[in-house]
């Protein structure tokens, strides 16, 4: 199924832009800004994703992007116009939520062509448009059956098909996944991606689970207290976590001050333990330690040290290949210059 969402921007603009866009809630002696002088581009065709922890903002953004919440201030482009005081329903968006919301007395075909008969389309279309709906995410068997026959997953599924059916020139999901059971979770990101790419729909899709994100985006915007962190491609982001909450909120927990360097951060895998008299060997920085924990992993060892940093004792965690080190002892860490990645921001956590 085509995305023939006709529009008029030519192909560079972006499907959604935010311009400096802010909403306050509370008076305004005790205003407090849940989204905060955001700007953003959505590409045409992309799969963009707002990561962050809970109460970053992340639900708000999307809500002002299909009209429900009104920016305090700036504006929202929707393929290239205007469209901040736009109400939701002139909008063409397609939303998909944690909770499924489907109808319950409704089938399934009913559900998905819902939204298609608010729009003046005529039966026979609805009808076939949901059809290829329902068999674009392989539920088309189940057509008659209701919400309450199915499953957890197959419900989402329906959900996504109900806001594909309408062709939105965007669709929003917001944490459409939280609800899934672990190991369906991970199977229906691939699902996701597949329908995106199918249609060639351009997608937004908020979660607070930097694995989702990594592996759904072409687009991660991360987001902090209501403002944008980072932005990029996940291969662009993820090796160089622009500050320290990027980086912790990616995983990376090793944190120190290297003189020469400054605040920076590296990951276990790229450390290296040195046995008594090893020699380093190739560039890099040096630190006495002393071993503090070991956690047998199987094929590696997970090493905690207390190493000599530039600003004291920082706790690093090591990869080591070997099961050959105990608590207590002194080694020495190697650290390859390629592999520091400095941050912007002290290697302290930032307060906001
Ligand atoms: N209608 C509202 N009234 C007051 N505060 C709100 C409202 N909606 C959201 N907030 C607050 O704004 C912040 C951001 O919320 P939200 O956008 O839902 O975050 P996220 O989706 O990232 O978890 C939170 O502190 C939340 O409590
Ligand atoms: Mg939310």
């Amino acid at each position: 199924m085509a995305n023939t969402a006709e529009t008029a921007a030519a192909p560079g603009t972006p499907v959604v832009r935010l311009d400096g866009v802010s909403r306050e809630y509370g008076k305004a002696s005790g205003a407090f800004a849940a989204v905060s002088d955001l700007s953003l581009d959505v590409p045409r065709g992309s799969f963009t994703t707002l990561l962050g922890p809970s109460g970053c903002g992340k639900t708000t953004t999307l809500r002002m992007i299909a009209g429900f919440v009104r920016p305090t201030s700036g504006r929202i482009l929707l393929e290239g116009a205007d469209a901040t005081s736009t109400p939701p329903e002139k909008r063409n968006i397609g939303m998909v939520f944690q909770s499924y919301a489907l109808f319950p007395h409704m089938t399934l075909r009913d559900n998905v062509a819902f939204g298609l008969r608010t729009r003046r389309i005529a039966k026979p279309e609805v009808l076939r448009r949901a059809g290829e709906a329902l068999e674009l995410v392989g539920l088309s068997h189940l057509a008659d059956r209701r919400p309450a026959q199915l499953s957890g997953g197959q419900q989402q599924r329906v959900a996504l098909a109900r806001a594909v059916a309408v062709r939105p020139s965007v669709l929003l999901l917001d944490e459409p996944l939280s609800n899934l059971d672990a190991r369906l979770r991970v199977q229906m990101r691939q699902e996701l991606l597949r329908v995106q790419r199918e249609t060639g729909l351009t997608a937004v899709l908020v979660t607070h689970d930097q694995d989702e994100a990594l592996e759904l985006s072409d687009h991660l915007v991360i987001m902090n207290g209501g403002r944008l962190e980072q932005q990029g491609a996940p291969r662009e982001v993820f090796p160089a976590p622009a500050n320290r909450f990027v980086a912790e909120f990616l995983g990376y927990q090793n944190f120190l001050t290297v003189p020469g360097h400054g605040p920076v951060t590296v990951r276990p895998e790229h450390t290296r333990l040195l046995a008594d008299g090893e020699a380093a060997g190739g560039d890099g920085v040096l630190l006495d330690a002393q071993v503090r924990g070991v956690t047998y992993q199987g094929s590696h060892c997970l090493v905690e040290v207390a190493a000599a940093s530039g600003d004291g004792e920082a706790t690093l965690h090591c990869l080591h290949p070997g099961d050959d080190v105990r608590p207590g002892a002194r080694v020495r860490i190697a650290l390859p210059h390629r592999h520091l990645v400095a941050l912007a921001g002290g290697a302290g956590t930032e307060d906001r």
